[in-house]
């Protein structure tokens, strides 16, 4: 399936403003990287670290929450909507993928679904979250983890599937309290 000619003169023009203005910029210009964001669509809130070496696909389909940040090598393949919830953290060389393929389909076309990260949710170093993935508040995904279904608030999963391994026990006031679970591990499944 091919992209409107509209969509992929937008992400020419995003691309050239990649590699030349938010790319090779230092790291402390976190604001200059937000301006050029915004500038492309995205929804930035304050304090957020977009680092420079995250790849982001098409920042008018991105949110980034208050102090939320996405770390370099992440990758966001932001063909559907990308929401980080204030103060979420997606690590190194992530990947948020919001599309995937009918393969049942002879013309293979592209079904994207968007994935949102909750408030205070950490996506560890090279994890993987699928389309249509809520991870939910306060969560955690470790390390290399490949997520294709939910996470629930405060949930520590890990592994390919990943499963529950523990609960977060979170410091923090949560900011929304129907996300106060705490419970025995279970399986994501
Ligand atoms: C997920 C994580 C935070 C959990 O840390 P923890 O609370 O200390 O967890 P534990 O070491 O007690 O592990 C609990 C169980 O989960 C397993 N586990 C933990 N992390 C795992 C991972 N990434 N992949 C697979 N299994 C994992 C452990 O083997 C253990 O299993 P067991 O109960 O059968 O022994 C941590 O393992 C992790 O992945 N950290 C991310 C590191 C990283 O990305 N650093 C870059 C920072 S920017």
């Amino acid at each position: 399936m091919s992209l409107p000619v509209r969509n992929r003169l937008a992400r020419w023009t995003w691309g050239l403003a990649y590699a030349f203005l938010f790319r090779p910029s230092p790291i402390p210009c976190h604001a200059w990287r937000r301006s050029i964001l915004r500038l492309f669509g995205a929804r930035v809130g304050r304090g957020a670290h977009p680092y420079p070496c995250c790849r982001i696909w098409a920042p008018w389909n991105l949110t980034l929450g208050d102090h939320s940040c996405l770390g370099n090598g992440a990758e966001c393949y932001s063909v559907a909507p990308v929401t980080l919830g204030a103060h979420a953290t997606v690590s190194q060389g992530s990947q948020i993928c919001t599309a995937t393929h009918d393969y049942n389909d002879p013309a293979f076309p592209l079904v994207s679904r968007p994935v949102s990260i909750g408030p205070r949710a950490w996506v560890a170093a090279e994890a993987f979250i699928g389309p249509g993935v809520n991870v939910g508040e306060g969560a955690v995904v470790g390390a290399r983890a490949v997520v294709v279904k939910d996470v629930p608030p405060r949930a520590v999963v890990a592994g390919n599937p990943a499963r529950i391994v523990k609960w977060r026990r979170y410091e923090h006031q949560c900011l929304d309290p129907d996300s106060q679970r705490r419970e025995e591990p279970a399986p994501l499944s």
